[in-house]
């Protein structure tokens, strides 16, 4: 079992930020893309999105414990200055308290990690009080939540219409008065994210939910322009790496089969 590193940013530091100067988010999955933006951010998420970015899958329902455990173990050995969260992915914790709080145990005794991360508003308070009264720091996620797409049928924007607006803030206020310490607002409209934000005591950190929130999460893919055919319109791509990708793998392949790689310089002698 890995001794948890410690870490300079805990989730105390991440709700005591509330209204304060922007919380700044990224996910990550390795140990290498850790050690790059550890230093530069608040708070990593080890989210479920590697269902995509990773493992080329379809959405994130088919994610299991056990990669997110594989991937969380090689962020959280690679992070000491910002706040680690895994996601608990989908079938993991819905079923009752007793299923969410074996989770997160496995999640935060193997990978060493500081908390996790769950989707679901006002139907999930009771599980999240559970685990925060049993020390597990909660970080919830209402608005578009991605492991429910089945039944939600699609991506799309939340909270224009009035009731599914009160049904939004509804969620806010449940999880933050059952203990998680930040809220993840995915896909919402700019009003309701403002008003929630303004209705609750825990940091709001949002994606696609507008600069009203506490702090801001994007998938690091999507800020190095990893991907060419996904821009969601919430996304600013602070790099277009895909495009100098290819050039540069060609350049080797061409380099390989016209003998000039390796060169002398890159060669053991005697
Ligand atoms: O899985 C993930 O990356 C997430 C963020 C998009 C918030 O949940």
């Amino acid at each position: 079992m890995p001794t948890p590193p410690p870490r300079q940013t805990t989730p105390p530091a991440i709700k005591s930020r509330k209204g304060g100067q922007p919380i700044v988010c990224i996910t990550s999955y390795t140990a290498s893309m850790t050690k790059l933006v550890d230093p530069l951010v608040d708070l990593i998420l080890v989210g479920d999105s590697l269902a995509m970015t990773i493992y080329g899958m379809p959405s994130t329902v088919g994610v299991t414990l056990d990669m997110m455990i594989a991937h969380g173990k090689a962020v959280a050995r690679s992070a000491s200055h910002a706040c680690v969260v895994v996601d608990l992915p989908f079938g993991s914790y819905e079923q009752s308290p007793a299923q969410a709080f074996h989770s997160a145990a496995r999640v935060l005794s193997e990978t060493g990690c500081s908390a996790v991360k769950l989707e679901g508003g006002a139907e999930m308070a009771e599980t999240i009080r559970f685990l925060a009264h049993r020390g597990v720091p909660v970080m919830a996620h209402i608005g578009l939540t991605p492991q429910s797409i089945n039944a939600l049928g699609g991506y799309g924007v939340r909270g224009r219409a009035e009731s599914e607006s009160v049904s939004i803030m509804a969620d806010a206020v449940a999880v933050a008065g059952a203990g998680a310490f930040s809220v993840v607002i995915e896909k919402t409209a700019e009003p309701l994210s403002r008003e929630i934000t303004a209705a609750i005591d825990i940091p709001t950190i949002g994606i696609g939910a507008s600069a009203a929130c506490d702090g801001q999460i994007l998938v690091v893919d999507d800020v190095l322009g990893l991907f060419t055919e996904f821009r969601p319109k919430f996304v600013r791509r602070y790099a277009e790496l895909a495009s100098q990708i290819g050039p540069a793998v060609s350049e080797y392949a061409a380099d390989v089969r016209a003998g000039r790689f390796p060169g002398p310089e890159h060669v053991y002698g005697d």
